[in-house]
């Protein structure tokens, strides 16, 4: 069998996304039913960036799942250009049972997946943050009893990772997906051809553009994310000024569905990318997105190791 990994969102088709989060709902309600990684197993947590959700949520959901968590960052560890990532691969597969990393490029994961054997998954890149994406969408299944058909917008910095997981995670699971940002700042055309691909399989409809109302109105879910990406602190303040017409105030959520729900992925800056009487409100279901990161993830490792 070739070793799964999960990089991007449209790593899993349509349909084994929807037995990773059939899954997700069933550890929901029995949460030790599944101890895939019992031995117990150790399955690798490599930071590059700061974390609080993705670092605790993979520590608790690894040791749930039977298995010891290994939390390594690049300061501490070899990684971080001092050795490469193909030896560290080839190391780490000799001990580990899951290697999951949080980075900069999308093409180190890809080389560390090329490097081993054992699944690989992504738990932030530049491009991509499909374990969130997950995430969200179980925490809409939920909320809305289904995804097909439903329509997403994203609004805000529609260039970053969390834009391109909308689009292609929203696309896989059947729904319909908009993305508003300014010029400039609008998806990867690599990425945006890849979704249109997969929408016009999966029968559904993508829009990109610059108008963050159109974008939201009639939305069934809206979501945002921060203006100024890890990595991005230097142009901050330059970001704060090109984004400042994309704020999720309460005025563009109303123009939603009337039963919409907003989700962020956290950590949310509130009075920029969202207004507190929108993160804070009745319609907001970020909690809960919170929480599913641990249910979804140990769905998708307990998926990934059945592959294997
Ligand atoms: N949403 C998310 O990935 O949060 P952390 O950066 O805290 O892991
Ligand atoms: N786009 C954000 C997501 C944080 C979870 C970042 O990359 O910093």
């Amino acid at each position: 069998m070739m070793t799964r990994h999960f990089l991007r969102d449209d790593d899993l088709s349509p349909s084994e996304q929807a037995e990773v989060l059939d899954l997700a709902l069933a550890l929901k309600a029995d949460r030790f039913s599944r101890r895939p990684l019992e031995g117990p197993q150790t399955a690798a947590v490599i930071f590059d960036k700061t974390s609080t959700r993705t670092r605790v949520s993979f520590a608790v959901g690894i040791a749930d799942l039977g298995g010891v968590p290994l939390i390594i960052d690049s300061q501490s560890s070899q990684m971080g250009g001092k050795e490469s990532i193909a030896d560290t691969a080839r190391v780490l597969e000799r001990m580990v049972g899951a290697i999951i990393w949080r980075t900069y490029a999308q093409s180190g994961l890809e080389e560390m997946a090329e490097g081993t054997t054992v699944p690989v998954v992504n738990a932030l890149s530049d491009d991509f943050h499909p374990c969130q994406i997950l995430a969200d969408l179980l925490t809409i299944r939920e909320h809305k009893g289904q995804l097909a058909g439903l329509t997403m917008a994203y609004v805000g910095d529609a260039a970053n990772n969390m834009a391109h997981s909308c689009l292609l995670g929203g696309v896989t699971a059947g729904m319909n997906v908009r993305i508003a940002g300014p010029l400039g700042y609008q998806p990867e055309p690599e990425y945006v051809a890849d979704a249109l691909a997969l929408a016009d399989t999966v029968g559904v409809d993508v829009w990109i553009g610059e108008d963050p109302i159109e974008a939201v109105t009639g939305a069934d879910v809206v979501i945002t994310d921060t203006w100024v990406s890890m990595g991005q602190e230097d142009e901050k303040a330059e970001r704060i000024s090109i984004f400042s017409e994309y704020q999720v105030t309460e005025e563009l959520f109303g123009k939603a569905n009337d039963q919409a729900i907003f989700l962020h992925c956290l950590p949310a800056y509130r009075g920029f990318e969202v207004a507190a009487g929108v993160i804070d409100g009745p319609q907001s279901v970020v909690w809960d997105e919170a929480e599913n990161r641990l249910h979804a993830q140990k769905a998708l490792l307990t998926w990934l190791l059945d592959q294997q």
